[in-house]
């Protein structure tokens, strides 16, 4: 209980930090109740209805036993290398946690010789999840809904989920320890972004026509590079997105989905340097301040292998990896 309670205080230092820092936020917090929500009209919401899509791979790998945290990775049908490093590191399977590989179907579609051989993959690893829309840059946010979807539907006695990346590096051991310290529901954590706002700039990368997304700002949402959430919000996130049209920021599609639900994303700070526990910046490998943090980003999959031997990934790891640090 001690942790819960230190918990308490990560969050009530959030809390004053947020107020503290930005009057903005508070404003957005205050326009944020105006916004009404109506379901979307058929059309609208059959891109992203589960029940458009079918199954071309699926395991049933809930069936008789059920993960504390189950780890849903996103990635493109030919990131092959992505899925054999990550197998190998963090994703490994171990007594509380699965990971699961969800993709779209190929460019070449059902026919290609890629699709040949993601299925003698799937029957070697078990563990690839493929549903027949296009997999594309732009379809990630049917790809996240329908993960959500998967995990209310197929592994719905899950602690915790995690949408991760393909190229991250994940802290299985601290980010467990950490989950168990409080029993936790309507709970999301991650990289909170409080100040996002669409792109009009048509040159952009991530422009938003006004058509797609008529308001100037985002509600808060976190990071898409990896975040946590207890298993009771995946299923309530699939119902939210009758609410809200498809925009092709998934993480922003996301925080869109907890507005409607009227859940905030919370930051995830260490104590006492409230560092964000979740990195979303590139770091040079460094033992000492890998231990405290639960996820990094920038791991493509030789630099996963290339730490392998590092046992940071591990549930099992030992505690003395962190001696020596402070
Ligand atoms: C997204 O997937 C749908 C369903 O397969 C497809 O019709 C559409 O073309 C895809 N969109 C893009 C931009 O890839």
């Amino acid at each position: 209980m001690r942790k819960c309670q230190s918990w308490r205080l990560v969050k009530l230092l959030t809390v004053s930090a947020v107020l503290v820092l930005s009057a903005q936020i508070l404003v957005g917090v205050l326009s944020k109740e105006q916004v009404k929500t109506s379901p979307l009209s058929e059309q609208e919401h059959r891109l992203l209805s589960p029940h458009s899509y079918q199954y071309v791979l699926n395991q049933p790998l809930c069936r008789y036993t059920s993960p504390f945290l189950l780890f849903l990775v996103p990635v493109a049908p030919q990131d092959n290398a992505a899925r054999e490093a990550i197998r190998k590191t963090w994703g490994a399977p171990g007594q509380d946690t699965l990971t699961v590989f969800y993709m779209g179907v190929p460019e070449g579609g059902q026919g290609s010789s890629l699709q040949d051989k993601l299925e003698e993959e799937s029957r070697e690893h078990a563990d690839i999840i493929q549903m027949n829309f296009l997999d594309s840059y732009q379809n990630l946010t049917i790809k996240t809904v329908m993960m959500m979807n998967w995990a209310a539907t197929h592994c719905p006695r899950a602690s915790y989920v995690m949408k991760v990346d393909s190229d991250i590096f994940v802290n299985v051991f601290h980010l467990l320890r950490w989950l168990r310290s409080c029993p936790r529901q309507a709970f999301i954590t991650g990289s909170v972004i409080n100040d996002g706002r669409p792109r009009r700039d048509i040159y952009s990368k991530w422009y938003v026509s006004e058509e797609e997304y008529p308001e100037d700002s985002f509600p808060p949402y976190v990071s898409g590079a990896g975040y946590v959430l207890s298993a009771d919000l995946a299923a309530r996130i699939s119902w939210a997105s009758r609410f809200v049209r498809m925009i092709s920021m998934e993480d922003v599609y996301l925080g869109l989905c907890l507005r409607v639900l009227g859940v905030r994303p919370v930051y995830a700070l260490s104590l006492p340097t409230l560092r964000n526990l979740f990195e979303i910046r590139d770091l040079e490998y460094d033992r000492c301040t890998f231990t405290k943090l639960l996820i990094v980003n920038g791991f493509k999959a030789s630099k996963l292998l290339q730490h392998l031997g590092l046992n940071l990934f591990s549930a099992q790891r030992t505690q003395t990896s962190s001696t020596g640090c402070i």
